[in-house]
Formats: C-alpha cells, structure tokens, sequence
C-alpha cells in the first residue's frame, strides 16, 4: 500500500523542523516497509512569493488528491504589510476550511525527562496527559460579516463575528466523545456560556450529545476558568472541547506545561479522517535557519499522522517511543534545555530519533 503524502514546508523554521520529519519518513520507509509517495507544495509567504498567493490552486489540488498534509508553519514579519486576506495565515486557514478539517486534535504529553523544562513544578505537571479537541472550521475565524468599516465620522470600526451552527457543534462534539472513549472518558467542555449566546447553545449541544455517550463523564467548565486550571492543576484534565479561538489559545498554554511550544504536535481531521498534521507552534521568525528549532512537534505530528489517517498504529507508537528515548538520552535543543543536558541542534534532535528508531526495531 502507498501513502500519498504532501509536504508544505511553509515559511520561517518550517523548512528546517520538516527536512528532520522528512529524514524520519525516509527512514520508514527504507526500514519499516512503509510505502509512501511525497510531493512538496507551497503554502504561506512562501507561495505568495512565488505565486502571488499564500494558498495556491495547485496546493489546493494536491492536498485534495492525498491522504494526508504534513506542513511546517506559515507567517513572518515581512508579510505583516501583504493586504489582509494575502497573508499567510489565510493560506493555512484556507486549507483546513477548503479540506473541512473541523477536528483540531492537540495532545499536551509530558515526557517525564523534561518535567524540569516545564513552567510548573515537576510535582504539578507530573503524569500530564491531555488532549485539546479544537474546532477548526468555524466560530469567530471565519464568521460574517468581519472588516474593517469606516463611520462617516472618520472613526474606524474592526468586526469579527462569532457564529456557530448546531450541526458544526455537534460534529466536533461527537469527535471529543469519540476520543475521551479511547482515553479516560472525561471530557471537559469549555466555552464562555455566562455571557455568549453561542456559548449557551454550545453547552446545549454538547449536552445532547452526551446521551450517546452514557459512559464519558462530561464537565463544563468556562474558558477563563479552564485557563486558571491550566496551569493551577492541568492533570485534572483528560479531554477538553473547545470552540476554535478558545482552542487556540489554551493550547499554547497547555504546550509550556510539556516544557516548550517545539514539543506540541496537532492533527486536523475532516469527516473522512482525512488530516492536516502540523505543530501547534508557528514559523518562529526570532530563530529561523539558525538550527536552533525544536523539530520534536513536527516529527510527533508524523506519528499522529501514522495513527490518524494512514491506519499504522504501530508505526506511531514506535516514532513516539524514538521521541522519547531521544529525550530519555539527555539530548535538548535550546527550548527544552536544561543544565546538565546535551546540546543538540535542529538536525541533530532529527539525526538521534533516526538512530533511535533503528534502535527500536533490533530490540
Ligand atoms: P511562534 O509559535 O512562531 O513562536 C513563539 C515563540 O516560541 C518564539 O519565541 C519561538 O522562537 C518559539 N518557538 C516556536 N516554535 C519553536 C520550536 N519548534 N523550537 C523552539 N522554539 C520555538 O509564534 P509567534 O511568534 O506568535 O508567531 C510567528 C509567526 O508564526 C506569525 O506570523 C504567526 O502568524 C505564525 N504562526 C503560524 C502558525 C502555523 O503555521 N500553524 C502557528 C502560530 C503562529
Ligand atoms: C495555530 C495558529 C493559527 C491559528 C494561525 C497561524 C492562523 O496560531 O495553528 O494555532 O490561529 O489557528
Ligand atoms: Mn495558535
């Protein structure tokens, strides 16, 4: 069976962190018979450079024709004066609305090595295993109307909407149930019912689908609240749903309690399980091609992509138990350093889960 895969490096530290995904996925394939095909795409400044815009028609084709996306990240100070709807970030939003990818699925692990590289007390985010299910498609990221409008004062308005429909709730809802099935089957909902009406209709939403669901305790919790437990006890947490800004945000969070931002990795899945993998992280500007970016989030992403979309759960577990005896070996890019660690750089971090990998398999 052959994989069709497509690869967007994308801007910033995207081409470094997925050059180390791609040295693994060679790896999978030359050594553990997984039969991929890639092609490379362009998206984010680096196909407005190009092509004049961040979301081509011909990425488009290509992320429609294959079974999964792995990309780096999108966005960079030079393309802060590009007109709105040509920044990069469209690119990606435009993806993962044209692909319908709805489901934003965010584990927050904590590797028990790197407890100290973690903001909290090691005692405090110790046995840290969460999973952030984000929507992906809708609320205020794409509702109508949004702009930027003029008074006839001169004074200038900005306007986001947030909208979601009871079919949109419900599809993500389903999803969180489905994973907390898989998990500890605790799901909490987070949203802002005590003042947002579509919060209100969020809670009630999720509440009926609930009853498909006798055996997930279901919680709801409000997003500055959820915030607060974040980082007071995060470990109370097992599944928690999320709208698509509240998601956003609380999953940079739950990324420092991991030890860094450069250990997060994402799927985003439509209704056919199809996926966008990628780190939760950005392009990172501040450390571009100096060999200093952590490519643990997107190499993770890769494992998750094997899981969630390709069908080879055992492949997934391997690279993640690589990850780990990688950090088990005291080998740190600068993000997750910590004295008395072993410096690595962005390709030596890649090089070492390489090695591990092959480890894994003589064992
Ligand atoms: P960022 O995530 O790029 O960086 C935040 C901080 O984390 C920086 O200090 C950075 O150096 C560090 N960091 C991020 N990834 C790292 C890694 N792998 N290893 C080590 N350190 C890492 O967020 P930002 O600075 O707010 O945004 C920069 C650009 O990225 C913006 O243009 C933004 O729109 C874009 N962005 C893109 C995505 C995406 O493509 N999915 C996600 C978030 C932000
Ligand atoms: C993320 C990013 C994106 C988002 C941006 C770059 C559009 O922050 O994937 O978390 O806000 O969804
Ligand atoms: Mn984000």
């Amino acid at each position: 069976m052959t994989h069709k895969l497509l690869i967007l490096p994308g801007d910033g530290i995207g081409p470094e962190i997925v050059a180390e995904a791609l040295k693994v996925l060679q790896v999978l394939k030359h050594e553990f018979d997984f039969g991929f095909e890639a092609e490379q795409g362009l998206i984010g400044g680096a196909a407005f450079d190009v092509d004049g815009h961040p979301l081509p028609r011909a990425t488009l084709d290509l992320a429609r024709d294959c079974d999964a996306v792995l990309l780096g990240a999108v966005g960079g100070p030079q393309y802060e004066a590009c007109p709105r709807e040509l920044r990069p970030e469209r690119g990606l939003l435009g993806l993962r609305y044209e692909l319908g990818l709805f489901a934003n699925l965010r584990p927050a692990l904590l590797y028990p090595r790197l407890a100290a590289a973690s903001a909290l007390k090691p005692e405090l985010v110790a046995g840290l295993d969460l999973m952030i299910v984000r929507e992906l498609t809708g609320g205020i990221y794409f509702g109508e109307p949004r702009g930027i409008r003029t008074h006839n004062s001169g004074e200038r308005e900005g306007v986001n909407t947030l909208s979601y429909r009871e079919s949109e709730i419900e599809r993500v809802a389903r999803s969180a149930f489905d994973i907390a099935m898989c998990r500890d089957k605790r799901l909490c909902s987070v949203d802002k019912a005590n003042v947002l009406e579509v919060s209100e209709l969020w809670r009630e939403v999720v509440q009926r689908v609930a009853a498909d669901y006798p055996q997930v305790q279901l919680t709801h919790m409000y997003v500055d609240n959820a915030a607060m437990q974040l980082v007071r006890a995060p470990t109370q947490f097992d599944v928690l749903l999320t709208d698509n800004m509240f998601g956003d945000i609380l999953s940079d969070a739950a990324a420092q309690l991991t030890g860094s931002i450069g250990m997060l990795p994402s799927a985003s899945l439509n209704a056919e399980r199809k996926g966008l993998y990628e780190p939760v992280h950005g392009s990172a500007p501040d450390i571009a091609g100096k060999g200093l970016a952590n490519p643990l989030a997107t190499i993770l992403s890769v494992a998750m992509m094997l899981r969630y979309s390709l069908n080879e759960p055992e492949l997934a577990v391997r690279l993640q138990t690589a990850v780990g005896r990688v950090l088990d070996q005291g080998l740190r890019t600068p993000d997750i350093y910590a004295r008395g660690d072993q410096r690595a750089s962005t390709a030596q971090m890649g090089d070492a889960v390489v090695l591990a990998l092959r480890e894994g398999q003589r064992e």
